[in-house]
């Protein structure tokens, strides 16, 4: 007998390792929430299975799309029929989503970078300048979003910085390389600070950083949220500024994949945020 399941609305999320993704929980929580006959589930996919796997998809009778992640991103852009611009313009994508038999491809990570300050603070995005600690894939994920809500200066600094100058080229004259020496200097009156380093994470060392020269209602925020208060934020706070953590970005980057796969647009609510923080716990 063919497995209950199959019938139902199904959707994923592909990574090797998987490990401990927080993406089921979440989209599983939604799902409750709806009612819906669904269920979504973490997919441990070798890099060398990956392109089987989304030819494999399109044929799928259930399958509505899915998530994916390290190190599946670069080559989900590559293989999907469609890519949107956001996902053309980062060379990578975390949600795929089926549509007349062809795979769709966008790039949520921005949104959920963005929706999350919009939910902490309305109108964060009215500052000249912000300033983006950190040149990795997570950093040009946040320098597209912030340069399509119109900030108007980005300086990305960097430790190497080369790798600042990469993004500055690629994402255009708004964008500023700067090397960690100019760290205060380009603080100076900015309105948006944001961490895209791995440091302050579990084990890694704190970098000590001197805020004051930031304007004085700045938001300070961190894309990593393990732990949820960084070094980055606590150092952030002790020195008088207002700080988001980054659970929230997790949590709305998941919300266009769920409407695209389920049809219903979920909200992030503290009960949803709450039962991550328990799993994170555990
Ligand atoms: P991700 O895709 O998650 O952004 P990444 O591509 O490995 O990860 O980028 C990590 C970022 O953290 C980089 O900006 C890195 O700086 P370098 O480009 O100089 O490597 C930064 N980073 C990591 N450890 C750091 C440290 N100890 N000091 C300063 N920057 C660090």
């Amino acid at each position: 007998m063919a497995d209950s399941r199959e019938t139902k609305a199904r959707a994923f999320v592909a990574g090797f390792p998987i490990g401990h993704s927080r993406s089921p929980l979440i989209h599983n929580h939604w799902i409750g929430q709806f009612a819906l006959d669904g269920y979504y589930e973490a997919l441990e996919i070798a890099p060398e299975n990956f392109e089987a796997f989304i030819k494999d998809l399109k044929k799928s009778e259930s399958h509505r799309g899915g998530n994916v992640t390290i190190p599946h991103k670069e080559a989900a852009y590559r293989l999907a029929d469609k890519p949107d611009e956001l996902a053309e313009e980062l060379g990578a994508s975390n949600t795929l989503w089926l549509e007349d038999g062809l795979i769709h491809a966008t790039n949520t990570d921005g949104h959920g970078f963005t929706a999350n300050l919009d939910h902490h603070r309305a109108g964060w995005d009215k500052v000249d300048t912000a300033v983006i600690l950190g040149a990795g894939g997570a950093s040009r994920s946040v320098i597209q979003s912030l340069r399509n809500r119109g900030i108007k200066e980005i300086h990305v600094v960097n430790r190497t910085v080369d790798r600042a100058r990469q993004l500055a080229d690629h994402f255009g004259p708004t964008i500023h390389a700067q090397p960690m020496g100019a760290l205060s200097e380009v603080l100076k009156g900015a309105g948006l600070f944001v961490n895209t380093t791995s440091l302050g994470m579990d084990g890694t060392e704190a970098m000590a950083i001197d805020f004051t020269p930031l304007a004085q209602n700045a938001l300070v925020t961190d894309i990593v949220y393990v732990p949820l208060k960084t070094s980055f934020l606590t150092q952030a706070e002790k020195q008088g500024f207002s700080t988001v953590d980054g659970l929230g970005m997790l949590l709305h980057q998941a919300v266009p994949g769920f409407e695209k796969w389920f049809g219903r647009r979920p909200n992030v609510d503290m009960a949803l945020r709450q039962r991550v923080i328990d799993d994170m716990d555990r």
